[in-house]
């Protein structure tokens, strides 16, 4: 069985760019996690995409903690094929800094899961050339803010479990040999999850499942009570849009469900990655209880900034957990 030590990354959806890479490269990420691209280009929603509460607010008789977020920004990225022109640049920047490169896709049908497979690692030839590590790749299978004209959302694969069989099935025939795969899902209820990890276990390709993306459909108020956290378009001259995915701190206790329960049924080779509301130590040392071997930081990371991983790490460094953690985590 492989052996990876504990991570601690920043989650997709933060990073996109050789910018981005070379930002996150002097960062204390563990990894350097890119995405998600999709098939083709995509400009995002138009407005106001993205809310974090600073204060604990009461919606609705119920208090939502500070740091939770809203966030509908509709997957704005370059299109897998322009990635890929930048891609032995960016492996490059990762490579320098002994840190891997992840790829994160979100498609919209196994054939674009495949489809975008293919076009990732058509330079494989440059790569093993060019003496560079393959990106890995992840699937995003919990994308809840692509919508089409009308305003509806697409499907979130990872809620049907036959659907994530169709997609693994498809990547895997256009995976060169040695490319590692993460699957990323969403808070899905209890009940699928065994049955979500057997197909996960059986593709024979997946060694990490992240858990989880944000909570879909969501609608959030700010601080007074009043005002919509979203307020969007999906195209110019489509509906107003108030929901979007839910995350940050409201979602940390969804994460640990779902990492507890991965844990119970994947196979012992499989890691599980929890990734929601991670803001401090205790955050972390919660995910390592609940089975964890790293943890995704996506709200915090898109708030605060890049220096969030190392913050959290010169806290986690006052505690004796956090210091053997660390110390566990350079050997
Ligand atoms: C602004 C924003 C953009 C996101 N974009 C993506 C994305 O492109 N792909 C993806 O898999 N998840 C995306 N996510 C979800 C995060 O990666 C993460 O799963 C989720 O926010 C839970 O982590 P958190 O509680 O630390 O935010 C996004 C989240 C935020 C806040």
């Amino acid at each position: 069985m492989t052996q990876h030590p504990f991570t601690i990354s920043n989650a997709a959806g933060i990073a996109r760019t050789l910018e981005d890479v070379k930002r996150l490269a002097r960062s204390a990420s563990s990894e350097i996690r890119i995405g998600s691209y999709t098939p083709q280009r995509r400009t995002g929603n138009i407005g106001e995409t993205y809310y974090m509460l600073t204060a604990d607010t009461i919606i609705n008789g119920v208090i939502i903690p500070a740091g939770t977020s809203w966030n509908a920004i509709g997957l704005t990225n370059c299109g897998i094929e322009a990635l890929a022109d930048d891609l032995h640049l960016m492996a490059q920047v990762a490579k320098d800094v002994h840190k891997p490169l992840v790829v994160s896709i979100a498609g919209f049908s196994p054939e674009d899961y495949a489809e975008m497979t293919r076009i990732l690692y058509l330079e494989e030839e440059h790569f093993l050339h060019e003496q560079l590590p393959m990106p890995t790749l992840e699937l995003n299978l919990g994308c809840p803010n692509a919508r089409h004209k009308d305003g509806t959302r697409h499907k979130i694969i990872s809620y049907y479990p036959d659907d994530t069989r169709a997609v693994l099935d498809a990547v895997a025939i256009e995976l060169p040999p040695g490319v590692t795969v993460q699957v990323k899902i969403s808070p899905v209820p209890d009940e699928t999850i065994p049955c979500l990890a057997e197909i996960i276990a059986q593709s024979g390709i997946v060694d990490t499942v992240i858990g989880v993306n944000t909570i879909p459909d969501q609608e959030g108020l700010r601080e007074d009570g009043i005002t919509p956290a979203l307020a969007y378009r999906a195209t110019e001259d489509g509906p107003l849009l108030h929901k979007g995915g839910m995350a940050g701190t409201i979602l940390k206790q969804e994460s640990l469900r779902v990492v507890r329960l991965l844990g119970r049924h994947l196979p012992m080779d499989i890691r599980t990655i929890g990734c929601g509301g991670i803001f401090k130590p205790d955050d972390v040392f919660d995910q390592i209880l609940a089975g964890a071997s790293g943890v995704q930081i996506g709200t915090n990371d898109y708030h605060h900034g890049r220096k969030v991983i190392g913050d959290l790490m010169v806290s986690m460094s006052r505690t004796p957990k956090g210091m053997a953690l660390l110390e566990k985590m350079a050997a």
